[in-house]
C-alpha cells in the first residue's frame, strides 16, 4: 500500500483520479489475496474486480473522510469492502436471468467469460470476502467496525440493494408509478452510495448531525446517479438494438426516461444535485471534492 496520503491535487479536474489509482492499487492488492481458492475463481474475481470501473462508491468513501480533514487511507479497506459488494452485483446483475448483458464496462461479461455457474460463485465469493476485508484489514474501534458491517449489510441486503433489484425485476414489463419507480432507485443503486459516504463518516467520528447531512448528501447523489445511468443508456446502441420503441430500455424495465421523458429526467437529476450540493455546503468540512464529484455526474459519459 502507499506510504503517504497522496495530495497532488488537479484542481480542474471533476474526478478526483489520484483517488482512483489509490483504490485500483488497493483493489489489485486484495484481488491477489485468495492463492488457496480455485484458479478459476481467484481469475474470475481479479478479472471482474479489475475491469475498469469509476470506482465511484470507495472514491466517495476517502473523500468524506477527507472532507472531514482525516487521512483517508484510514477507510480504505472499507472502501474496498463496498466496491466488492459493487462488482458483486453487476456480475449478477448482468446474467442471463436477469439483465442478460454480454458485456460491462466494454469487456465481456463475467457470465460470457466464464460461464453462469462460475458467474453466479464469484459473485457469492465477493459478497462475503466483503465482510471478511472489513473484519480483518479494517483498523478501528470494535465498536465502529459493528456499525460498519451494520450500514454495509442493510445497504445491500433484503431491504436494500437486493430488495431494489427484486422490484426492478418483479415490475419489468409491468407499469409502475412513480413511488415505486424511486424505491427502486432508491435501493438498488442510492442504498451501497448512502452506505460509502455513511461508513467513511462512522470512521471518522461524525456527530450525528455531520451524519445526518452527508446521509442527505448521499441520498440525492444516489438518487441522481441511476436517472443518469439510465439516461446514458438509451445512448448506448445496445439497449436501442435490442428493440421496444415505445420503452428505451429495450426490456420494458422501468427507467425515469421512460416515465417522466429526457428533458425531464434530467432536470430531476439536476435538481438533486443541486439539493446534495446545498447540503454539504451547510456543513463546516472541507467539502470541495465532495461538490465536484456531484457536478461530475451531469457531466460523466460512462
Ligand atoms: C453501474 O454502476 C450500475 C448501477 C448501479 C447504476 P457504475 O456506473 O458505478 O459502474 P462502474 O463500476 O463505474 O462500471
Ligand atoms: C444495476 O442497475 C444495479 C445493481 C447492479 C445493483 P442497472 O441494471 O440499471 O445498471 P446497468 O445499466 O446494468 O449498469
Ligand atoms: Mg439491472
Ligand atoms: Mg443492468
Amino acid at each position: 500500500m502507499p506510504a503517504k496520503e497522496v495530495n497532488n491535487i488537479n484542481s480542474s479536474e471533476l474526478y478526483p483520479s489520484f483517488l482512483v489509482k489509490e483504490v485500483n492499487n488497493n483493489i489489485k492488492y486484495y484481488a491477489n489475496k485468495y492463492r488457496e481458492s480455485p484458479p478459476v475463481l481467484r481469475e474470475a474475481m481479479k478479472y471482474t474486480l479489475t475491469c475498469g470501473g469509476k470506482r465511484f462508491r470507495p472514491v466517495l468513501c476517502l473523500l468524506t473522510a477527507r472532507s472531514l480533514g482525516k487521512d483517508y487511507r484510514m477507510v480504505i479497506p472499507t472502501a474496498c469492502a463496498i466496491e466488492f459488494i459493487h462488482t458483486y452485483s453487476l456480475i449478477h446483475d448482468d446474467l442471463p436471468s436477469i439483465d442478460n448483458d454480454d458485456f460491462r464496462r466494454g469487456k465481456p461479461s463475467c457470465h460470457r467469460k466464464f460461464g453462469e455457474d462460475i458467474a453466479i460463485l464469484t459473485g457469492d465469493a465477493l459478497l462475503t470476502e466483503a465482510f471478511n476485508i472489513v473484519l480483518k484489514y479494517q483498523v478501528a474501534d470494535d465498536r465502529l467496525k459493528i456499525k460498519v458491517l451494520s450500514e454495509i449489510s442493510d445497504a445491500s441486503g433484503a431491504s436494500g440493494m437486493v430488495a431494489g433489484q427484486v422490484a426492478d425485476v418483479y415490475y419489468t414489463g409491468k407499469r409502475i408509478d412513480k413511488n415505486k419507480l424511486e424505491y427502486i432507485h432508491r435501493n438498488k443503486t442510492g442504498r451501497l452510495i448512502t452506505a460509502s459516504v455513511r461508513c467513511g463518516a462512522i470512521l471518522c467520528k461524525a456527530d450525528e448531525n455531520y451524519l445526518n447531512k452527508f446521509t442527505e448528501y448521499s441520498e440525492n447523489i444516489g438518487f441522481a446517479f441511476q436517472i443518469i445511468d439510465d439516461i446514458l443508456d438509451i445512448a448506448s446502441d445496445k439497449k436501442i438494438t435490442l428493440g421496444e420503441k415505445d420503452n428505451y430500455s429495450g426490456k420494458k424495465r422501468n427507467t425515469f426516461p421512460d416515465m417522466w421523458g429526457l428533458e425531464k429526467s434530467r432536470k430531476i437529476a439536476e435538481e438533486k444535485i443541486n439539493n446534495a450540493i446545498t447540503v454539504i455546503k451547510s456543513i463546516d468540512i472541507d467539502y470541495e471534492w465532495l461538490v465536484k464529484i456531484a457536478k461530475f455526474l451531469l457531466t460523466r459519459k460512462a
